[in-house]
């Protein structure tokens, strides 16, 4: 299967934030910004894979500032990672406000994709070719954030099997806001 440089798929979309987008609070909503990241992680998904691509998990989505009605948002993404039917798709989300002409970084998270043929089986994916230093760098971190999600997975599947019997419940609570208000503490 012939690959594609991450340029070939690398795609941007800019958005004007008006007022039906916000909250309550007057601010662009986490939701409006999220819809815009997962449509940018389709294009480039299925520009790479050259088939439908879907949506099967997102990492490190965080607001780190908020967003202001009458600001430009440009998200930039690229494929970070290609695996054997999924992607990983890296967004930067940044927000200008024209008249001062400032830019502030509000986000950067990642998109896993998986690829669908035409009967909506997984699909394999092209190869990624890395061209530059930043590419390898960014293939790596991505490989790296999948075996930390696949530990964790495996992590949680133990600790739920075992949750009873092996967890000192009490103890691991003991400094935390809650209040164990049953007879037998687990555990304990
Ligand atoms: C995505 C989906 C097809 C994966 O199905 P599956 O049976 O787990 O498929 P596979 O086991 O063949 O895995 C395919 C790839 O997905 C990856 N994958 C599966 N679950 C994952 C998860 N929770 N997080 C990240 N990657 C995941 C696998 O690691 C595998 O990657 P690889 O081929 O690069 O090694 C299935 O979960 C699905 O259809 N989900 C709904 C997606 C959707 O509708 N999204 C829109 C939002 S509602």
């Amino acid at each position: 299967m012939k690959g594609h440089p991450v340029a070939y798929s690398r795609s941007v979309i800019t958005e004007l934030m008006v007022p039906s987008y916000t909250n309550f609070g007057g601010k662009v909503h986490g939701g409006t910004l999220m819809s815009l990241m997962d449509k940018l992680a389709y294009v480039c998904a299925s520009k790479h894979a050259g088939n439908y691509c879907v949506t099967v998990s997102v990492d490190n989505v965080q607001f780190l500032r908020p967003v202001e009605v009458g600001e430009v948002v440009s998200l930039m993404g690229s494929v970070n990672y290609v695996g054997k039917k999924s992607l990983v798709v890296g967004i930067k989300v940044v927000a200008e406000n024209l008249q001062e002409g400032a830019s502030k970084h509000t986000n950067t998270c990642y998109f896993t994709m998986v690829a669908k043929d035409a009967d909506g089986s997984t699909a394999e994916v092209p190869p990624l070719i890395l061209e530059s230093e930043e590419d390898v760098r960014r293939f790596c971190s991505a490989l790296q954030r999948r075996r930390i999600r696949e530990e964790g997975v495996a992590f949680m599947k133990d600790y739920k099997s075992a949750f009873t019997d092996h967890y000192a419940v009490a103890d691991l609570l003991s400094d935390e806001r809650c209040v164990l208000s049953i007879s037998d503490a687990l555990g304990s």
